[in-house]
């Protein structure tokens, strides 16, 4: 495919967009462009030329017909808290924040659905939606800064996907603009409908490359009275993964079980100046259980506690008032800036069917041996989905770059052979698209970007994202 080619934006542009997001939602400074060029993926940086703020879908659409007409490159923006590059403007030209478009329409309690717009906090939906005992579970780590337009284009998971799944699972509606300026509409408040093609789901994980959602019907769930914690930190990181196997066949499904190593809970007792339970450990399993009846709860979270002595935890700690889970959490949540700031690093979203997590994490080891780089890896157990940071150190840039490459293609290859993918939760974006041949075949990509053809003809929203042979 050959490289897209696009207008640059000039002073009429500029006038035109200010017509119609109102010139001081429009941005064009030099400080601003660079905000806005970043998101939390290592340290890259592509400023736009333009930076633009609407607050309604009408202006969406008319940003979209302007765009199309002059074929300039619009990349979709939502808090920019992504990791794999899916809202750098790679080329440049419009980017377009959905961060005013931030409303609860409605919280709808006699359906169990939620309608909003793109730019709501995630973390604020579920407070408002707790307050009147209902729950939206999808609770990405960065939960009290992303918003749900960009959950939606990343289907963001989170540890409660183990019990409760991922953003694709409460997505029942949307209401998109299409890159030439038509406004879609599918589903609702509905839990069945199969009218067609499924518009909404096509949308989710679609990056920002096919529409620019504007309104998301989300569906909630009754929130559960208590929640209880388990701590159990192992001496051998596998026993950490195969004790998970036996609480599942022991008919326990906690709602979180995320595993970490103990580099990483060490990382996030340092950043928080806070201390974990026995961080010394090689590893953690850090789990949570909900329900309704508390002595029920109890017997189960003692329950998870045998079974993880019994797969050689040196301890179980419970944990049930407030303070101290969120102060658990707070370090879990943590870990990704944590591990940001230790080192120059490359953060890889590898999944595997759960029961061949540990399998996993011994891969991991012997490939960083091999290749000669550190790794520190933490992730949701329960869904097989490992995060595995590999860190630069003290090694030269010359180094570091002959030897990455080799290691994730490896670490790629061994994971798509176990049954897995190259992102769980993370999505391809821009830095990880390189890679895209390792998952998928070309009858595959080829289906992708007829997909990508029939939304988006002239390639002008977010191009240069997910496909391998996009420029740049
Ligand atoms: C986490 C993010 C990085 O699990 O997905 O912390
Ligand atoms: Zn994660």
């Amino acid at each position: 495919m050959p490289p897209p080619s696009f207008g640059t934006l000039d002073q009429t542009d500029l006038t035109a967009l200010r017509s119609i997001c109102g010139a001081d939602f429009v941005l064009t400074d030099s400080p601003d462009l660079a905000i806005y060029g970043a998101d939390e993926t290592e340290d890259l940086c592509f400023p736009p030329e333009v930076v633009v703020r609407p607050q309604t879908a009408v202006q969406v659409q008319a940003i979209m017909r302007y765009c199309s007409a002059r074929r300039l490159p619009v990349t979709p923006r939502g808090a920019g808290t992504g990791l794999s590059g899916g809202a750098l403007p790679v080329h440049a030209g419009v980017c377009l924040s959905l961060e005013r478009m931030n409303k609860i329409l409605e919280v709808d309690t006699n359906n169990l659905v939620a309608v909003v717009q793109p730019g709501v906090i995630t973390q604020m939906l579920q407070e408002v939606v707790e307050a009147q005992g209902l729950m939206y579970p999808p609770d990405p780590a960065s939960r009290g800064s992303c918003m749900l337009g960009g959950n939606l284009a990343e289907c963001a998971g989170g540890p409660r996907a183990l019990k409760y799944g991922v953003t694709k699972d409460y997505v029942l509606g949307v209401e998109a603009v299409l890159p030439n300026g038509d406004r879609i509409r599918w589903g609702g408040k509905l839990l069945k409908n199969v009218t067609g093609y499924n518009l909404a789901q096509i949308l989710v994980g679609s990056e920002g490359t096919l529409a620019i959602v504007t309104e998301i019907t989300l569906k909630l769930v009754p929130l559960p009275k208590h929640r209880m914690m388990v701590v159990a930190p192992f001496d051998d990181g596998e026993k950490a993964a195969t004790a998970l196997t036996k609480i599942f066949m022991a008919r326990l499904t906690p709602s979180a079980a995320e595993y970490l190593e103990g580099a990483a809970v060490r990382c996030a007792e340092a950043k928080f100046g806070k201390s974990f339970p026995q961080s010394d450990a090689d590893a953690h399993l850090l789990l949570e259980l909900d329900g309704n009846d508390r002595t029920l709860l109890e017997r189960d979270a003692e329950a998870v506690g045998e079974i993880c002595l019994a797969e050689g935890a040196r301890d179980v700690l419970l944990a049930d008032e407030r303070a101290k889970m969120d102060d658990l959490w707070q370090m879990r949540r943590g870990i990704s800036e944590a591990v940001k700031s230790v080192s120059i690093y490359k953060e890889e979203d590898t999944v595997v069917p759960r029961a061949r997590l540990p399998e996993l994490v011994r891969i991991v080891r012997d490939i960083c041996a091999r290749h000669r780089l550190s790794a520190i890896t933490y992730g949701h157990a329960g869904d097989g989905n490992l995060h595995v940071n590999i860190l630069k150190r003290d090694l030269s840039d010359q180094e570091w770059d002959e030897r990455l490459p080799g290691a994730i293609t490896e670490l790629f290859e061994k994971v798509v052979a176990m049954g897995g993918a190259i992102s769980g939760e993370h999505g391809i974006g821009w830095v990880q698209k390189r890679y895209m041949p390792i998952a998928l075949g070309p009858a595959e990509l080829a289906l992708m970007r007829g997909l990508k053809g029939a939304f988006d003809p002239d390639g002008i929203l977010n191009p240069g994202k997910m496909f391998p042979d996009e420029a740049p």
